[in-house]
């Protein structure tokens, strides 16, 4: 209620611009509002009413008072229906379009953004936090305006009635403020710890799930229980203490009040310091008496508010966010798909070593390039930069003689498919994940066609419901040689010119490998091909070969040169056919 910063002033009026596309609702809700607030004093000044019958003889009406208390009471119900109805309208209005946002906005965000948050404070913040932003100004502003229109009709109706009186109501004035002041200061920085608290929570519950695989097979039951009890502890100490500061602040303002009313009762019982009616001065106290309830529910909304705002806070900052860094201009249109890799060094951000050292490359148009190399020596890596993944620090990559930089994100990634080393699946049909984003439209026959060359149809004959299997949440339903083929499906389908494998064929056995390769060599004839993989029998017919360590390139040439250069690429050959038994 009392915005101590000049951010918050900023910060709120932020928030109830976002109430603009609903502003005729609002504006019904405050009319129900005012509705209600004027009631109140009217209902005080029946008082006067039944005092006036009571001494006013045998001519008065005796129906009038009873019948105008329940003409207010029906008006006042009206005005607070229509009040609270419309103002629910707004605020889920505000909650769908808080939510929408954010969730957007989360989707433009560039990866790093992904690999530095954790998913549980992002699920917590797009589903949950968005609702406390929302009652701040909804909740929020219903209360003040309700209430505060209550306050100010019925301190108008005492100013009126006998301004003197009032002045010792306004003398308190301060004193409230300052009690208010201190808890919105509060309220806030406990908000926001509360905010985070929840969002850890959320974070060891996801985690948790996810990984009950983990926990089972290495009995970590024991050490999760902790984990997730020492958060929720934390958070429940944190809830705890803003109960405190929240229940508190209520009855401090209310026992000022209080004070300033019993002064009020001590006069007025004086008897030479009554000379208005004996009526007047019952309707007087009785809407100083109504005024608690009112200022009662504003000292409440005010924590409301500071959550509010504290929540707003993070929602406005994952909002401001800036989205993929995306320069480029010109459209691709379609590309040859030749790639040059020019003096390229990469360091990840917030990392002082460097994962690409001084790569060049170049990948011609329509030939396959393998990438092999010890586990951590950059080759995914590599993969993620070419496909754009994150920006670089030096060297270039030039599409077609053109720095790939210059093109839109979007119209160059559409010249990509990427199989990617963990594939993910969308709890769907296979047909939806093959046919998947842009590509959900694709015709049932395309689909079909893109399932057969990435043998998925080979496993499909045994499903009764076809393309139409769920796959589970990730592809639960599938084991990883058929989930790998479904991602290989979905590439393939893309149909691009350029296609990135990052050890597609890895978790498949020797006779699903043959056939995949069979299906590879049949898409890569017409595409520039980056295969990434351990097993080097499935590269044996790249073009190019490139075995990298350390972020270099140590080694390029044909299966044939490297073996009888006899170096690294033909250690690891020799090491890898001994090992599968394959020499004897
Ligand atoms: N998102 C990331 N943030 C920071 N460092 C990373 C990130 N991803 C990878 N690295 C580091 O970069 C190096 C190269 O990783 P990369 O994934 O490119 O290796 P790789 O050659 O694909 O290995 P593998 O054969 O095991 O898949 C590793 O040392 C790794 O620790
Ligand atoms: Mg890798």
């Amino acid at each position: 209620m009392s915005p101590e910063k000049p951010g918050s002033i900023a910060l709120y009026r932020r928030l109830v611009s976002y109430l603009k596309p609903t502003w005729h609702y609002f504006a019904i809700s405050i009319l129900g509002f005012i509705v209600y607030a004027a009631t109140q004093p009217w209902l005080a000044s029946i008082m006067k009413d039944i005092e006036e019958t009571l001494n006013g003889g045998p001519d008065v009406n005796y129906l009038y008072v009873p019948l105008l208390a329940l003409g207010i009471v029906l008006v006042r119900g009206t005005g607070e229906f229509v009040g609270n109805f419309f103002m629910a309208l707004v605020a889920r209005g505000l909650v769908h379009r808080l939510r929408t946002q954010s969730f957007d906005s989360m989707l433009l965000l560039p990866t790093r953004f992904f690999e530095d948050s954790s998913s549980g404070q992002l699920i917590y913040k797009v589903t949950a936090l968005v609702e406390n932003v929302t009652a701040a100004v909804t909740r929020a502003l219903t209360i003040i305006i309700r209430e505060g229109a209550t306050s100010i009709a019925l301190l108008g109706y005492m100013i009126w009635s006998n301004w003197k009186l009032t002045l010792i109501f306004l003398a308190t004035a301060p004193l409230i403020a300052l009690v208010v002041r201190w808890t919105s200061i509060r309220m806030r920085k406990l908000s926001k710890q509360m905010q985070q608290s929840r969002g850890v929570i959320t974070h060891i519950a996801a985690e948790s799930i996810n990984g009950y695989k983990e926990i089972k097979a290495f009995e970590a039951q024991a050490s999760e229980s902790q984990r997730f009890r020492d958060a929720s502890l934390k958070n429940m100490q944190q809830e705890v203490k803003r109960s405190l500061t929240s229940e508190a602040a209520t009855p401090i303002v209310q026992f000022i009040y209080a004070v300033a009313l019993s002064i009020l009762l001590g006069i007025a019982l004086y008897p030479s310091m009554n000379n208005g009616s004996m009526g007047e001065l019952m309707a007087y106290v009785a809407a100083a008496a109504l005024m608690p309830k009112s200022l009662r529910q504003l000292t409440t909304v005010n924590s409301v508010i500071q959550q509010g705002l504290a929540a707003a806070e993070d929602i406005f900052a994952l909002l401001d966010e800036k989205p993929e860094h995306d320069p480029g201009q010109r459209e691709l249109q379609t590309t040859r798909g030749d790639i040059v890799i020019q003096n390229l060094s990469f360091q990840y951000p917030g990392q002082d070593k460097h994962v690409l050292d001084n790569i060049s490359l170049h990948i011609p148009a329509g030939k396959t390039v393998a990438i092999v190399g010890r586990s951590g020596s950059g080759k995914t890596t590599l993969a993620k930069l070419v496909a754009r993944f994150y920006d670089y620090q030096q060297g270039n990559i030039l599409i077609d003689g053109s720095d790939v930089r210059e093109f839109t994100l979007k119209s160059y990634r559409r010249q990509i498919s990427i199989v990617s080393q963990q594939v993910t699946l969308f709890n769907g049909t296979i047909g939806e994940n093959i046919a998947f984003g842009l590509y959900q439209d694709a015709s049932h026959d395309d689909i079909l066609r893109a399932a057969k060359d990435a043998y998925v149809s080979e496993f499909l004959e045994q499903q009764p419901k076809g393309l139409d299997t769920l796959v589970g949440e990730d592809g639960v339903n599938l084991s990883g040689g058929q989930r790998q083929r479904v991602a290989i499906a979905r590439a393939l389908l893309k149909n691009a010119p350029i296609l990135i494998l990052d050890e597609a064929t890895s978790a498949l056995d020797n006779e699903s490998e043959s056939m995949i390769q069979a299906a590879l060599e049949k898409v890569m004839r017409h595409r520039t091909t980056i295969v990434i993989a351990h097993r080097l029998s499935t590269i044996e017919n790249a073009d190019l070969i490139v075995v990298m360590d350390e972020g270099r390139i140590i080694e390029s040439g044909s299966h044939q040169q490297l073996l009888a250069n006899g170096g690294h690429y033909a250690r690891l050959h020799s090491r890898q056919f001994a090992d599968n038994g394959d020499i004897a």
